[in-house]
């Protein structure tokens, strides 16, 4: 595999796996296509441009993966080996707000890259999916790969839409897609709308942290490098047509977390802040990866403990990287490094 083209790499899990892919295969190039949404921050890949090794074999393209012109064009037949495909609408709470973009992002843009990437003998694609699409548990049991899919959310319904997308075009087309279902990932560069780097931000400036409802949702948490590792394994190993479970092994209550980011920013509880709930919230996702773990030679390495010791402390690091993202400033990164206009 010598080039891969990464859809939404300027987000927080593609941006990860860029980083991480160009650092492992010394011979591999990656072109990094990305709308730039308000989620699309190209400032956390900015660090490649210090090593001309790594930014040699790195390339962005600003587009849509809704545009199928513009993928046409990139996606020129022998020109790409493999597809990873992140690009989304990912925020369970604003698609609950709006489900349009939700529709045209994860649904239509799937479809069409879909498309373009068949017409391009592209002999590998990840769809890179989310445990969202399975529903909610209750207090026993794990998600399979075989649990019956059931969303809730726009948010979920949309993505569980476009995996039955891909779905299809393997069974009609022979396509070579593999699906990732992954749990809820933390790390460095998430945006600071979702719950950790939310939470780190607000009780590092003494603000309050907005529990929804009575906190006692769960969450099964990993560490974004070992679901980069979890995707890297199924674009290289994976089967065409199977789906494969990324998860922690690590559940906990929101409240049980947030009592951990306190006392590792040495916060007071007094912080917390009981909101209304979120509507349809989903009770508990729990991640069985034993068919990664056999079939894909994959095994989660960050322990909890090591993995939000570091994040908390990436997070105190880089106040600039948060505070230029909550001014809008990060938006215009784009502009002033490439000389054109969001
Ligand atoms: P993110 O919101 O941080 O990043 C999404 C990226 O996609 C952004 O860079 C954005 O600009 C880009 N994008 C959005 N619409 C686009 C479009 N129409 N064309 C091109 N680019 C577009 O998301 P994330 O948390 O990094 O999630 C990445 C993927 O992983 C998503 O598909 C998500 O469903 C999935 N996932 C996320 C998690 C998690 O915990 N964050 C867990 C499992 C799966
Ligand atoms: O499970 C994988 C999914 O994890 C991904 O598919 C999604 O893209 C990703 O956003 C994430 O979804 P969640 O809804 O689980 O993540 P979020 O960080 O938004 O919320 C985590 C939990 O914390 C959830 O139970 C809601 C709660 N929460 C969240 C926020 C933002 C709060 O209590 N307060 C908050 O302010």
């Amino acid at each position: 595999m010598k080039r891969i083209l990464v859809t939404g790499g300027c987000g927080f899990i593609g941006s990860n796996f860029i980083r991480h892919e160009l650092a492992t295969y010394p011979e591999l190039s990656i072109i990094n296509l990305d709308k730039l949404t308000y989620a699309g921050n190209p400032e956390n890949l900015a660090d490649l441009a210090n090593d001309p090794a790594l930014a040699a074999r790195y390339e962005f393209a600003r587009g849509d993966i809704c545009d199928r012109e513009f993928l046409t064009g990139l996606l020129q037949p022998g020109g790409i080996d493999a597809v990873v495909h992140f690009a989304a609408e990912s925020h369970v709470d604003r698609s609950i707000l709006d489900s349009g973009p939700f529709v045209q992002t994860n649904i239509v843009g799937t479809q069409v890259l879909l498309d373009c990437c068949r017409q391009a003998g592209i002999s590998r694609y990840v769809q890179v999916s989310t445990d969202e699409v399975y529903g909610s548990l209750g207090d026993d049991g794990k998600f399979t790969e075989e649990t019956p899919l059931a969303p809730n959310s726009p948010y979920s319904a949309s993505k569980t839409a476009a995996d039955l997308l891909v779905r299809a075009y393997f069974h009609t087309f022979g396509f070579p897609a593999v699906t990732t279902r992954c749990s809820n990932n933390y790390g460095p560069y998430q945006f600071p709308e979702k719950l950790i780097p939310l939470f780190i931000s607000n009780a590092s400036q003494d603000q309050p942290l907005p529990v929804y409802g009575t906190g006692l949702n769960v969450r099964d948490w990993i560490h974004v490098l070992d679901h980069c590792r979890g995707i890297d394994a199924a674009l290289r190993r994976g089967t065409p047509g199977e789906v494969y479970n990324f998860g922690g092994d690590c559940e906990l209550t929101n409240l049980d977390l947030t009592y951990s980011l306190l006392e590792a920013l040495g916060k007071p509880k007094t912080l917390i802040k009981y909101v209304a709930d979120r509507p349809g919230h989903d009770h508990r996702y729990a991640i069985d990866a034993t068919k990664a773990k056999r079939e894909l030679d994959w095994e989660p390495q960050v322990t909890f403990r090591e993995g939000l010791k570091q994040t908390v402390e990436w997070y105190q690091a880089n106040t600039d990287w948060i505070a230029r993202i909550k001014s809008g400033e990060y938006l215009s990164y784009y502009e002033r490094q490439y000389g054109a206009r969001l």
